[in-house]
């Protein structure tokens, strides 16, 4: 179709076999170098929540800070970084989640959020959902309740998405890409 606008999916760049042979990595660096791409994303990330109150965006380091920063300018409310270990220089939780390989720790300001506190959590790509479910623990722990978890792109055939609904989390992503 000529005329047809590219999507947001569109603008993502499939890279074969990076960072290993078998992995079909989907850059959002394409994306985000797109002026009406990162726009259009955004717009659609915030589009299902047009009708929610948020007090806080929190976003997981480091390609959830690229949107994050972006959608609590566009909210008018505060931005919260959820950290990989010892960035974060005040007194922090911290969360242990798994990687493919041995497991990481997120970390937040104990002082960040408190009882109530309504959050978006953001981030650029839901997998396996470890990275999101500590996001979510960290928020949660401090009382702050979660109104959703956006993602540019979720990978069905990890499991992320059950993941987080089974925690009860309200789970919206701008497109898939399965079968891979
Ligand atoms: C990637 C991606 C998500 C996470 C998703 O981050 O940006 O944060 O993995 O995987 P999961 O759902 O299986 O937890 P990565 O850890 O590669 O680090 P980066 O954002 O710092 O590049
Ligand atoms: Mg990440």
């Amino acid at each position: 179709v000529p005329n047809a606008q590219k999507t947001v999916r569109d603008c993502i760049r499939t890279i074969p076999d990076f960072p290993k042979p078998g992995i079909m990595f989907r850059d959002v660096t394409t994306l985000f170098a797109d002026p009406r791409g990162f726009r259009m994303c955004i717009d659609q990330l915030l589009h299902p929540f047009a009708d929610q109150r948020f007090d806080h965006v929190a976003a997981l380091e480091s390609r959830g800070f690229i949107m994050g920063g972006a959608i609590a300018h566009q909210l008018n409310v505060g931005f919260i970084p959820i950290r990989k270990k010892g960035k974060l220089p005040g007194e922090t939780l911290h969360e242990e989640y798994q990687l493919e390989y041995g497991e990481a720790v997120m970390e937040i300001h104990t002082d960040a959020l408190k009882p109530g506190d309504r959050v978006l959590i953001v981030d650029d790509l839901l997998a396996t959902g470890g990275t999101a479910e500590a996001g979510v623990k960290l928020c949660r722990r401090l009382g702050a309740e979660i109104v959703g978890c956006a993602f540019i792109i979720d990978l069905p055939d990890l499991g992320g998405r059950k993941r987080l609904e089974d925690m009860g989390l309200r789970v919206e992503a701008l497109c898939a890409f399965e079968g891979d």
